[in-house]
């Protein structure tokens, strides 16, 4: 258009008033989405710094796992009677409360616990070996409390020997 023109010049006066405001408004059509996105940020570095003062969020139940060098032990003490002797005294002592006197899995506490193991079934420790049992009784597992240090290796072998010894043929 001709802006010479006195009667131009004041549509031209409008026209730049029109674009003015159109182009303040479309100004604040593109502001928003940046600020809702600063929002969001704060709202996200919140969060994350929340995040980081909170404790980590408890790590799913790892699998129980028996190292291969443990499971591939050679129990080296064998089933005789005199092992099996001992191996019972102390099973009384430390197992038999959960395992049951007989290894049914039926001991007084065994009502509290889940899943205790029955060692008179035939197949229940049929794919185990030895070392894996030795480390299961050394470390303990799940519920089963670890015998620790209150066992010297032959008594624990001894209570391996017995508890296989319970299996039902
Ligand atoms: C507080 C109860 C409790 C006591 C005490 C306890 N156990 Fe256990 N035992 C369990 C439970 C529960 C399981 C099953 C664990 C699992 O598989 O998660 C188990 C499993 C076992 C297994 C099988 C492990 C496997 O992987 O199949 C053996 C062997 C065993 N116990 C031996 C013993 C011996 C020997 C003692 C005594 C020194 C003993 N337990 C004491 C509760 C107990």
């Amino acid at each position: 258009m001709d802006c010479s023109t006195a009667l131009h010049a004041e549509l031209c006066v409008l026209k730049g008033k029109v674009l003015k405001n159109r182009m303040s408004k479309q100004d604040a059509l593109k502001k928003t989405p940046l600020l809702l996105l600063l929002l969001l940020f704060f709202a996200f570095a919140l969060w994350a710094q929340e995040q980081k003062d909170q404790p980590p969020a408890k790590e799913p139940a790892q699998e129980y796992k028996i190292p291969p060098e443990d499971a591939a032990k050679v129990n080296p003490v064998k089933p005789t009677a005199e092992s099996l002797t001992k191996g019972k005294k102390l099973y009384g002592f430390d197992c038999a409360m959960c395992h049951g006197e007989n290894g049914d899995g039926k001991g007084d506490m065994a009502s509290d616990i889940k899943n205790v193991t029955d060692f008179t079934k035939p197949d229940a420790l049929k794919n185990r070996t030895d070392g894996e049992l030795f480390y299961v009784i050394r470390r303990g597992k799940g519920e089963m409390p670890p015998e620790g240090d209150r066992a010297k290796n032959d008594d624990i072998w001894n209570m391996v020997n017995y508890v296989r010894s319970l299996a039902k043929k």
